[in-house]
């Protein structure tokens, strides 16, 4: 399969390809923590199993721990991608409840189709699991990197509910709270990439590096994919950060760039983003000042970051691969 380069699924679904087997042996690690489940909770976590997402982390993963001169142990790096994924799926869960999102993933969210309490105590048995999945590592750089993941995506989180409906939101800490929530996930995965592929300390660190700045990339495409800009067949509900009072950078920019009765008019739609016809107008008013094109511009910048490092990797189809992924990135649409 040739993939279209300006499509982002299309050279996504060729990466996956190209670590099909490492994958397939990551869904199986997977599907065990489901059936070695207690009753009441395997249930649940198969039908959340199947509802598969894109699977970008893990896929990178493999790229950067196959980019190496060695093949790595499929083994370990099955379980390094469990880890990552369900650490994922278990953030997703968490933030569904407190986005009050109702579809994720094309489906009914955890908490919709559970109820709330059950659905926390389903993020916390698959984020518990997504640790044991890397308890018996051999490199104890693998565990640590994961639970201190974890702690940055929830500081992340925690900083984006503080700061939500701040108007006076800076740019800095915009970058504080996607770079935990988003970028330090991809840091990860990135990182026990480049712990698998046997990599020197200097390069995971690097490896690291491209993680986090694909990272920033991918969570500002998804913000602007929230306001509908460059969204094409979205599985998941649109405007949702407004309504949730989060202020992302096409709103920063905006504010940057209107006078004080621009702003004030904006400060009182923002507020009012839950009624009908209020985003399309929010949007309407962000288009005149460009800000969305600007957005994507920074998105752009990270991008080539990440690619800059990309090219420092071992020369070979699978870095080939990462460089693809990155390029495409900004074209995505869901
Ligand atoms: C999605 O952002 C949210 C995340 C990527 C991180 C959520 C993190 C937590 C809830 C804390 C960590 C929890 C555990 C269990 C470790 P978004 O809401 O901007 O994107 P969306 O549109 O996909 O919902
Ligand atoms: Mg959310």
């Amino acid at each position: 399969m040739v993939p279209n380069k300006d499509d982002f699924q299309s050279v996504l679904s060729h990466s996956r390809q190209l670590v099909a087997e490492q994958l397939e042996l990551t869904e199986k690690v997977i599907m065990d923590v489901a059936k070695a489940a207690p009753a009441g909770i395997a249930e649940r976590l198969e039908s959340l199993f199947q509802r598969k997402g894109k699977r970008i982390r893990s896929t990178l993963l493999c790229l950067i721990a196959k980019s190496g001169e060695t093949e790595p142990d499929s083994n370990r790096v099955a379980h390094a991608c469990a880890g990552i994924e369900l650490l994922h799926l278990a953030s997703l869960v968490h933030d569904d409840i407190i986005d009050g999102t109702d579809i994720r993933r094309g489906q009914k969210t955890a908490h919709k189709e559970w109820g709330t309490q059950v659905a926390v105590l389903i993020g916390d048995y698959v984020l518990s699991q997504a640790m044991r999945c890397v308890i018996n590592e051999e490199s104890r750089d693998v565990p640590v990197v994961l639970s201190d993941a974890a702690d940055k995506l929830i500081s992340g989180e925690i900083l984006e509910l503080d700061h939500s409906g701040d108007m006076n939101l800076s740019f800095e800490m915009y970058d504080r709270i996607i770079d935990g929530k988003t970028a330090a996930l991809l840091d990860a995965a990135a990182r026990i990439g480049g712990v698998l592929a046997g990599f020197t300390k200097e390069q995971a660190d690097l490896c690291a590096q491209m993680g986090s700045h694909f990272g920033i990339a991918f969570q500002i495409v998804d913000d602007l994919l929230d306001y509908g800009f460059g969204s094409k067949d979205l599985d998941k509900a649109k405007f949702t950060d407004l309504s949730n009072g989060l202020i992302t950078l096409p709103l920063l920019y905006y504010f940057e760039a209107c006078n004080a009765e621009e702003r004030s008019e904006m400060e009182t739609l923002v507020k009012q983003a839950s009624e009908a016809g209020v985003p399309e107008k929010i949007i309407e008013l962000m288009n005149a000042k460009e800000v969305f094109k600007k957005a994507k511009a920074c998105a752009q910048q990270h991008l080539e970051k990440a690619l800059e490092i990309a090219q420092t990797l071992p020369a070979g189809q699978f870095t080939d691969e990462i460089v693809q992924m990155f390029s495409a990135m900004d074209s995505r649409g869901n």
